[in-house]
């Protein structure tokens, strides 16, 4: 890894290695396994006396390459790459959680990351308590003895909630609690969590990391010594490992994911104003917005407002639905970060699987709207979004 580059040259050649061939773009090392020149050296590779590949499972030289470059834009140390956002999720838990720990976590949470922590970890012996992450004290509050983990997303999903990484992740320290910071809304170009004390950082590589529809990938970035002797024996063994193929195009998006994110985040600015004028709107949750109630704290953590904005329409679902189906450019999809823009519904979509109560504490409306804003001209997606609100 280089750290002495600046930024925007090690988003093009940070991690970069060649073959013998010295292609010039990196390589794709689609192959499953890699071979020994002799029995000796695969005993020392395995008793890690010498250093080499052994079997994509573990590492793989294209896929070493995305760890190393997103690791650099992160600032964390060092990065696993993971089949999916949600792999990343579960296992830079399970690495480390054994029954009887207990878990403090934002109750503000993408649907599948709600499912992990009220569902999937109690089977195991895994106590969880749910917090309002904007409050402090609730945090601090709820700290048990054998609490090991803090999770949260901010901004999180769909309703962009901000939470102070630095306040939260001071806490957790004082008291050796390891934080989690999922930040797949904000994007490691608009948000680097580790700055503010942050442990471990998920990405889905799926959302502005590719940002192209093309490729599902996750990544859990982390210290060194946590990749080497905690995640590394966990996830080398249960097999959450990305495709080399996958690996490849995460890595060449992160050759454009600034200028995108970018672009993307500035659309979403003037679209947020723009719809926060509209009559027909209730609410408009952008964190670039100085209306939104935590554009301060936004200000602090995040170089922008980011390109996720969430709204209320007034009515009902029979309201949101119309909205959403006369929309012309807007594809209705629930991915997000992408290129081109995405309208979802949460309450029937993303998050249907909490349940009315939870959605509703959340904030999760029926009349709520999601937009991830793409890279299209702003005036079309405005004029569109205007034709629809008529
Ligand atoms: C906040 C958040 N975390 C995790 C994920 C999961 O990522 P993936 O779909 O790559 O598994 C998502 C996906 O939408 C998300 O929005």
């Amino acid at each position: 890894m280089n750290k002495k580059f600046k930024l925007d040259t090690n988003l093009v050649r940070g991690g970069l290695t060649r073959s013998n061939f010295n292609e010039t773009s990196e390589a794709i090392f689609i192959n499953s396994g890699f071979v020994y020149d002799s029995a000796e050296q695969a005993e020392a590779i395995f008793k890690g006396k010498k250093s080499g590949f052994q079997y994509t499972r573990y590492a793989n030289p294209t896929i070493e390459m995305f760890e190393q470059r997103l690791a650099l834009l992160d600032g964390s140390e060092a990065c696993f790459a993971t089949a999916s956002g949600m792999a990343a999720v579960f296992g830079s838990m399970m690495c480390q959680l054994q029954a009887g720990d207990h878990v403090v976590s934002a109750s503000a949470l993408f649907g599948s990351c709600r499912y992990i922590l009220n569902d999937i970890l109690p089977k195991f012996g895994i106590e969880v308590t749910f917090v309002d992450g904007k409050n402090i004290n609730e945090w601090k509050k709820n700290i048990k003895n054998n609490t090991k983990i803090f999770f949260f997303e901010s901004p999180s999903n769909p309703c962009l909630e901000i939470i102070d990484i630095k306040q939260v992740c001071s806490i957790a320290k004082k008291n050796k609690i390891t934080t989690i910071v999922d930040n797949i809304f904000a994007s490691p170009v608009l948000q680097q969590p580790v700055k503010f004390g942050a442990d471990i950082v998920i990405y889905s590589g799926t959302k502005h990391i590719d940002g192209q529809g093309r490729a599902m990938g996750g990544a859990i970035c982390s210290t060194k010594k946590f990749k080497e002797d905690i995640l590394k024996p966990f996830l080398r063994h249960t097999g959450p490992c990305i495709s080399p193929f996958n690996a490849w195009i995460l890595l060449k998006s992160l050759e454009t994911i600034k200028i995108r994110v970018l672009a993307q985040s500035n659309n979403a600015l003037q679209i947020s104003k723009f719809l926060e004028k509209h009559k027909k709107i209730e609410e408009v949750y952008y964190p670039g917005l100085k209306s939104f109630s935590q554009y301060l704290l936004a200000k602090k953590q995040q170089s922008a407002g980011g390109t996720m904005i969430a709204f209320k329409i007034k009515g009902g679902k029979k309201e949101a639905f119309k909205f959403i189906n006369k929309l012309k450019i807007f594809d209705i999809s629930n991915n997000l970060g992408d290129a081109k823009s995405l309208i979802t519904h949460p309450t029937t979509t993303t998050h249907k699987i909490l349940g009315e109560e939870a959605r509703l504490s959340l904030g999760i409306t029926p009349n709520l709207i999601r937009l991830s804003i793409g890279l299209e001209d702003v005036n079309d997606l405005k004029e569109d979004l205007l034709y629809a609100l008529k």
